[in-house]
């Protein structure tokens, strides 16, 4: 079900007006719902129930510290990529032994940073970065838990760049080498492994892809058990998709079914890395209509929102459904390509949409609570918009826009010639 809902003619979150938001915090402003961001998560929690899990929640995916709060509270643990993730977990109160570190380039600093919060585990995907942990353990006087990300050769049929489990991708071990670079990692001084990983890619939305991934990953458990090393947890990654347009992607407890019933009961404990399942529809992005213009054949509807606020349609060709806050019955129902402000021909939120709409009309362009606001930037010079949570018939406002002045901030003139 949807929190972004219309009522008695207009666009709901949760039990509050979004014409209420865009009037008291302005737009481009980003709108998430506290309650379909705790049902997505309990959804992975109710399926997984009786199980022994850890759902850890994939930090990219939205990482404003309300946000993180909300799922810490829930019992979530946290994938992250970086030392900025990790303190932004700390921050929200997160539990970092619940947290796993994921990423293809950690640097020395990242992992002493980890090693000294004291996370769950590593998923270390290259022997050079099994080394560096190594060393770093070694001179803190301490193990490193650890589990090698696989790259199984599995197509995701996702979009090409958020496919991540075949060969010609940068991430994880080949899985044919893993075998061996894990009877080197059981040599190490300070290493202790502790699981298995694989990742496939984003928005996924058939379970077969997951499931011939999971299979060759047991193969791999079974085979390093018969080696003497038993991994007590297999990771899945994350890459559930969603519902965008007419996607069909398996409910989540389907999806775990399916998984469970594969791992029947080896004793192993499941990790997941959800990101986009429970945060992209549990958010949107309220923009309003600066002009409409019309070059011949072509309406444009620009608007105040743009490429550096939600790259995803610029970057992924990604559709993401646009209605006006309230229908406009003054305007005539034309086909817009809705464009923003910035210089560029890609700078667009969505292209032949039916619209009813004139100038100050506010839309709202759904599904952006996940790689939204964490993959916006300053380009253009642009504030980023700030992020408001609903919480039944209350709004907060849980991060705040950018001024001019922050964005300069930092910056400094050459000094004046002698
Ligand atoms: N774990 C790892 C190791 C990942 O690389 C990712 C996403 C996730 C978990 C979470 O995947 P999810 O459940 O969100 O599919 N910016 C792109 C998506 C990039 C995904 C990168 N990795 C987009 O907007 O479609």
């Amino acid at each position: 079900m949807s929190y972004f809902a219309c009522s008695k003619g207009q666009l709901y979150a949760e039990g509050v007006a979004l014409a209420d938001i865009a009037a008291q915090h302005g737009t481009p402003a980003y709108v998430y719902s506290k309650k379909a961001l705790s049902e997505h998560f309990l959804a992975y929690q109710v399926a997984l129930a009786g199980t022994s899990n850890l759902i850890c929640y994939a930090v990219k995916a939205n990482s404003n510290l309300a946000v993180l709060k909300v799922l810490a509270d829930l019992g979530a643990g946290f994938d992250i990529v970086s030392a900025g993730e990790l303190q932004r977990v700390i921050a929200a109160g997160g539990d970092t032994g619940k947290t796993v570190f994921s990423g293809v380039g950690k640097n020395a600093e990242e992992i002493e940073y980890a090693l000294k919060v004291g996370i769950h585990c590593f998923n270390v995907e290259s022997e050079s970065e099994l080394e560096v942990i190594q060393r770093i353990a070694a001179r803190l006087d301490t193990k490193a838990a650890v589990s090698l990300r696989v790259n199984p050769d599995v197509d995701a049929q996702s979009h090409p760049y958020i496919s991540t489990g075949l060969k010609e991708n940068k991430f994880g071990i080949d899985i044919d080498t893993a075998f061996g670079v894990y009877q080197h990692a059981a040599e190490l001084s300070h290493i202790d492994i502790i699981g298995v990983d694989c990742h496939i890619g984003s928005q996924l939305t058939e379970i077969s892809p997951f499931l011939e991934a999971l299979e060759l990953t047991l193969a791999l458990v079974d085979k390093l058990a018969n080696a003497g090393i038993n991994v007590k947890h297999l990771d899945l990654g994350g890459g559930l998709g969603v519902r965008y347009k007419d996607e069909c992607p398996p409910p989540i407890g389907d999806y775990i079914r399916a998984v469970l019933d594969k791992l029947n009961d080896r004793g192993l404990t499941l990790i997941l890395e959800p990101g986009r399942s429970i945060t992209a529809n549990a958010g949107v992005l309220l923009t309003r209509v600066e002009h409409i213009k019309n070059n011949g054949d072509k309406n444009f509807a620009v608007v105040d929102a743009a490429m550096n606020d939600m790259i995803r349609p610029a970057l992924y060709d990604a559709w993401l459904n646009i209605e006006p806050l309230r229908p406009n019955e003054n305007a005539p129902e034309k086909i817009y390509d809705v464009v923003g402000p910035v210089c560029e021909t890609g700078d667009f939120l969505g292209k032949q949409r039916a619209l009813a709409i004139m100038p100050g009309d506010i839309l709202c362009v759904h599904s952006a609570g996940a790689y939204g606001f964490t993959m916006s930037s300053n380009y253009n010079s642009r504030p980023r918009p700030p992020e408001i949570m609903v919480d039944g018939s209350n709004m907060h406002l849980i991060r705040e826009r950018e001024t001019i002045e922050r964005l300069m901030h930092g910056e400094h003139l050459l000094p004046e010639p002698e």
